[in-house]
């Protein structure tokens, strides 16, 4: 009996250390220490032994399950640390790892130009004015000089909501209404959307122009033409090539057109700039007096000198986009290179 007991104690305690984890532990001490167990089973074959000898045997037997007890108590402490390192390298996060990071919206190319010709006007000291879109034709054409019938009204090709009623084909009206709305003198800018029949690679139905009007007394063209100047060189650059043409505006006399030095094809003619090597960005001339009659002014007095730029054709310069409709295409592709 001493020797199976002593088999038994040799046995376990080399299958103990060899268990590598929770689960066979838990099948070892069954299989030693269960109902059914080894040792426990030793006990029931206590009666096979002479009764002078079963004290000893009984205090042996009590000793080996004492001994494995407090064993796979350790193993059991030893396998829960092993375990907990096997699932920290398991699930283990490299922190300097890039994260993953949600899709930023960003302001469009056509806003980010026009607050930035704004930013120039502001710092210049121009206020900002607004107007509605959906315009009447009063404000629109007739206070500006641009009657039923003048021919004027052809150039911009408009989209009618009823007969007094339109979408406004520039920013001009926004002039007409500040005019009225506040007190001598005025400078402000008027940012927003314009619309006209118009569609090719540097026309589209929708486009922004951002207005000027200065209005006050002895306000001479060479002003004009200053602020215009200056204004092309802190969107474009110092070097940039700027030129006054002649124009016709019913609003205004005289009338300029200002054309910017082609970006695009550096000056030698493209189909933006339609071969001349230069692209208008804007209209501007002296407030004609008819305009300064219709809101009430002493034309004797007030002088004053307008401009309406294309925010779009500005945009086609300063990022070199040789198609207007590409900012209205709505491809992320192309929107997303404007950070
Ligand atoms: C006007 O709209 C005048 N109201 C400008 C003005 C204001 C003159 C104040 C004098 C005093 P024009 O039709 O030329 O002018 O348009 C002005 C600018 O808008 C053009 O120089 C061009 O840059 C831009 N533009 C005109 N039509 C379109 C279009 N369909 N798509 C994109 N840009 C356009
Ligand atoms: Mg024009």
């Amino acid at each position: 009996m001493r020797e199976v007991l002593e088999q038994i104690k040799e046995r376990a305690i080399s299958e103990l250390s060899k268990l590598e984890d929770l689960k066979s532990l838990k099948e070892f001490k069954v299989k030693f220490l269960g109902k059914k167990g080894e040792v426990t089973q030793l006990v029931k074959r206590l009666k096979e032994v002479a009764p002078e000898e079963r004290p000893v045997i009984g205090r042996l037997i009590n000793e080996i399950k004492q001994l494995l007890e407090s064993r796979i108590a350790e193993k059991e402490k030893e396998l829960k640390e092993l375990e907990k390192q096997r699932r920290f390298e398991k699930e283990r996060i490299d922190v300097t790892l890039p994260g993953r990071f949600p899709a930023f919206g960003l302001k469009h190319p056509i806003v980010q130009v026009m607050e930035e010709v704004v930013d120039v006007f502001r710092s210049m000291g121009f206020q900002v004015a607004e107007g509605p879109e959906i315009e009447e034709d009063y404000y629109n054409f007739e206070a500006l000089n641009i009657p039923p019938d003048h021919p004027a009204r052809d150039m911009q090709d408009t989209f009618y909501v009823s007969d007094r009623v339109l979408l406004r084909t520039h920013t001009s009206p926004v002039q007409i209404r500040v005019m009225k709305k506040y007190p001598l003198p005025i400078r402000i800018i008027a940012p927003g959307r314009v619309y006209r029949r118009d569609f090719d690679v540097s026309h589209t139905p929708m486009f922004h122009q951002v207005e000027g009007l200065l209005v006050d007394e002895g306000v001479t063209f060479a002003e004009l033409k200053g602020t215009l100047q200056e204004f092309a060189r802190r969107i474009f650059g110092e070097e940039t090539k700027v030129r006054f043409r002649p124009s016709f505006f019913p609003f205004t006399e005289p009338s300029a057109e200002m054309d910017i030095g082609c970006v695009i094809c550096g000056g030698e003619g493209c189909r933006v700039c339609k071969g001349t090597g230069w692209l208008e960005i804007l209209g501007c001339g002296m407030v004609d007096p008819e305009v300064f009659k219709s809101v009430g002014y002493d034309t004797e007095k007030v002088t004053g000198y307008a401009f309406g730029l294309g925010v779009e054709r500005i945009a086609m310069l300063k990022f070199g986009i040789d198609d207007i409709r590409l900012f209205f295409e709505n491809d992320l592709r192309f929107l997303s290179q404007f950070v």
